[in-house]
């Protein structure tokens, strides 16, 4: 009762610098979400605010708002955030609100301690959130802690729930499959439940990415309304439910996929969620995808601030298909180039059962002898000599039957004990519940590295998601398996980070099948498509820069879709960073002195590509073309991209529009990234047009040519 009193009233202001979300405690002592929006002008208006008996079912039974955490059993008869079997058996948790801790981690972000309590059960609940302020991002996670006699079984445990009260809900997701990564679609949400979610285990994202944006009142636009951006940071099953209730208020409830996932948690041992990331804007999708870019690169994303490196690669161009001379002739092709790095890919590994296809052979991570006589070291001298350094693929977590490791270790193997097994690509997964896969899985990169202390670079692979589900580990506890993989991952990638801070890493996952915000705190960019089609790209690239920053994402050019011109892939992938899968043989002398051109001109401007502000102008799901910018903070520095696609004979082309510019500067526009000896056709290249020009009246630059581009680098006088 005193702890009511004393906490009537109490508000809980968490903010950015643009956005407010504030929790009330009422007279039951409960804490409600009383406020989530942009922020507010009056610190004195706040006192005004009150939870207003919101929330969804008249129950009279005792709920009375928007519960912060909203727990099973208390009232409320939507879907819970917390599920909580309790030793003796009830299967209600109330949550009262206990004490509130704030600190400032810089002068930016400041974390908001959210401490509740059941009055009937030694439970504790503290919701932690992280506000950004200038990047507008608020990252949210929970963790349940009790001491009751025996262990309580948890079957929710989201990360967050949060409440919108908005006359139209639009949900913007990100589904997808092997080269059709990040396919965009919005719909209306109606009353009941719709879930994005994934069961994959390892490939976790293949199907369906862990992003979502919301349209409030109408869908989500590029440059106008009111947003709400949202992710996981769990490289694992995710569940976001968006559910309509009986007032058509909304309901997000983000986190861990409980689904085959109740977890025993013992008495004094803490369970932590992953983090929920968010960020709202009253601008539009692009301005809240600059706040998740400008985030990412301050405080996420592994060297989120520092320099990537231009690559040669040969999956796309050798296959399996290599020895050391045609090796080392690549290294000198990388080298031609001017890129910073060849990267060697699958088909170096394996000696029983040699690696020289996909069926055998993963798991033993020893130089194949008959392929690579000279090991490793040969390999890193070559590049050394080449001028270049040498990155190597790794897939640690997999194995094939067919391997010396499988041979050995069959517990070590995620398999059920009394079924026949099925396969995704001739693989399966390893165990990393059990501590001892953990050490192996961390000994094939310590191991490569020990031994070649040159490797400067991992592409890590992860191509099957969890088949056969079951752990020789975990026993009685298989429930566990989804949950303690992922954990048993993050434990292998602290110890890499401990011991190597700062090697780069690239998440790959069959293409971009595994991509969430936690695993990026390890890995310096990722794969985002076995399709390198520039056409499919502009798709790809365009869905993942909703939350992912340009120098995050790997782009390279191929000979996918070789009726596109040498240029025009390149021109698609110069917006992110770029690489080179393709032989430069099959290239002619203008080909080649254009990629190498560019790769010059890519390092020029890397500044504004890489840490540059990213403008969406015009976007490839709404016609035949596609325009992108990049900004420099300064305003001094700008890239435009533009792509005409399929465009129909005749067809009206409009201005573009730029964005981002100081309306008050004078900008030089020139062309870029010419073919030798072309010239550019825009009458108005070479000349200089004010930033409010530029961005209110805007110039031609779509053409009717099917699939072709044009780069523009606009320089403040
Ligand atoms: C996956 C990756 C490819 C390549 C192959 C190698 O499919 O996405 O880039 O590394 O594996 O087997």
């Amino acid at each position: 009762m005193t702890l009511h009193a004393e906490n009537e009233n109490r508000v809980i202001r968490i903010s950015t610098d643009e956005t407010d979300l504030i929790y009330c405690t009422n007279s039951n002592g409960r804490l409600y979400q009383a406020y989530f929006g942009e922020k507010l002008l009056h610190e004195a208006d706040i006192t005004a605010l009150s939870s207003d008996e919101k929330g969804g079912a008249d129950s009279g039974a005792g709920q009375k708002g928007w519960d912060i955490y909203l727990p099973a059993g208390s009232g409320d008869y939507f879907e819970p955030a917390l599920g909580i079997t309790h030793s003796d058996g009830n299967r209600s948790t109330v949550l009262t609100f206990a004490s509130v801790d704030t600190k400032s981690l810089d002068g930016n972000a400041t974390e908001t301690i959210i401490r509740l309590q059941d009055g009937q059960y030694p439970l504790e609940v503290a919701l932690h959130y992280v506000a950004y302020k200038k990047e507008n991002i608020i990252k949210t996670w929970t963790e349940i802690k009790h001491q009751e006699k025996k262990p309580i079984h948890l079957t929710e445990y989201a990360s967050s729930i949060l409440y919108l009260e908005h006359p139209a809900y639009y949900l913007t997701e990100f589904s997808g499959d092997w080269a059709k990564e990040m396919q965009m679609s919005t719909q209306p949400l109606q009353p009941g439940k719709k879930v994005l979610e994934t069961k994959l285990g390892t490939r976790a994202a293949m199907f369906m990415y862990p992003f979502f944006e919301l349209g409030l009142g109408q869908p989500a636009h590029e440059h106008q309304g009111e947003v709400l951006l949202g992710t996981i940071g769990w490289t694992g099953n995710y569940r976001f439910t968006f559910e309509v209730d009986n007032m058509h208020h909304l309901r997000v409830i983000s986190g861990i996929n409980p689904y085959a996932s109740r977890y025993e948690l013992p008495a004094g041992e803490t369970f932590a969620t992953p983090e929920f990331i968010f960020t709202r804007s009253d601008e539009g999708t692009g301005k809240a995808s600059r706040h998740f870019h400008a985030w990412a690169r301050h405080y996420q994303l592994k060297d989120g601030k520092g320099d990537r490196m231009t690559l040669l690669n040969n999956w796309e161009n050798t296959g399996f298909q290599f020895d050391e001379q045609k090796l080392s002739g690549l290294m000198q092709e990388a080298k031609h180039l001017g890129v910073d790095m060849f990267l060697l890919d699958d088909g170096w590994f394996g000696n029983k059962y040699p690696r020289n296809n996909d069926r055998a052979g993963l798991g033993d991570w020893q130089v194949m002898e008959n392929k690579l006589p000279h090991g490793i070291p040969f390999l890193v001298k070559e590049a050394e000599k080449a001028g270049v350094k040498f990155g190597i693929w790794i897939e640690p977590e997999m194995v094939n039957p067919k391997s010396e490791l499988a041979e050995k270790h069959p517990d070590w193997i995620i398999k059920l004990p009394n079924r026949e097994t099925y396969y995704y690509r001739n693989q399966l997964v390893l165990d990393l519940s059990n501590p001892e896969v953990q050490d192996f899985v961390f000994g094939v990169v310590d191991g490569l590295l020990t031994d070649n202390p040159g490797i400067a670079y991992f592409k890590w692979d992860c191509n099957s998601p969890i088949t056969n589900v079951y752990s020789p580990y975990l026993k009685d506890k298989q429930e566990q398996l989804y949950v303690d993989y992922v954990r048993g991952l993050y434990k292998v990638l602290d110890r890499i980070q401990a011991k190597y801070p700062h090697i780069p890493m690239m998440l790959c996952s069959g293409g971009g099948g595994r991509c969430d915000y936690e695993a990026l705190k390890y890995f310096t960019e990722f794969w985002a498509s076995d399709n390198t089609d520039p056409v499919e790209r502009l798709y790809i690239q365009w869905g993942f820069s909703q939350f992912f920053p340009s120098k995050a994402m790997c782009a390279h050019v191929t000979s996918w879709n070789r009726r596109t011109s040498v240029k025009f892939r390149v021109d698609v992938a110069m917006m992110c960073k770029l690489g080179f899968d393709i032989g430069l043989d099959g290239l002619s002398a203008d080909e080649r002195t254009f990629c190498q051109e560019a790769v010059t001109t890519y390092n020029r401007l890397k500044p504004v590509i890489l840490d540059g502000d990213l403008y969406r102008l015009v976007s490839p799901y709404e016609g035949e073309h596609t325009a992108v910018m990049h900004v420099d903070e300064a305003q001094s520095k700008a890239l435009l991209y533009t792509y005409n696609i399929y465009p129909r004979f005749g067809e009206a082309l409009y201005p573009i529009h730029f964005q981002g510019l100081n309306p008050n500067k004078q900008y030089k526009i020139e062309e870029i990234n010419l073919m030798p000896g072309t010239k550019s056709a825009f009458q108005g290249n070479g000349q200089t047009y004010s930033g409010d020009y530029l961005m209110k009246v805007g110039l031609r630059l779509f053409t009717t040519e099917t699939t072709s581009s044009h780069l523009f680098e606009l320089t403040a006088l």
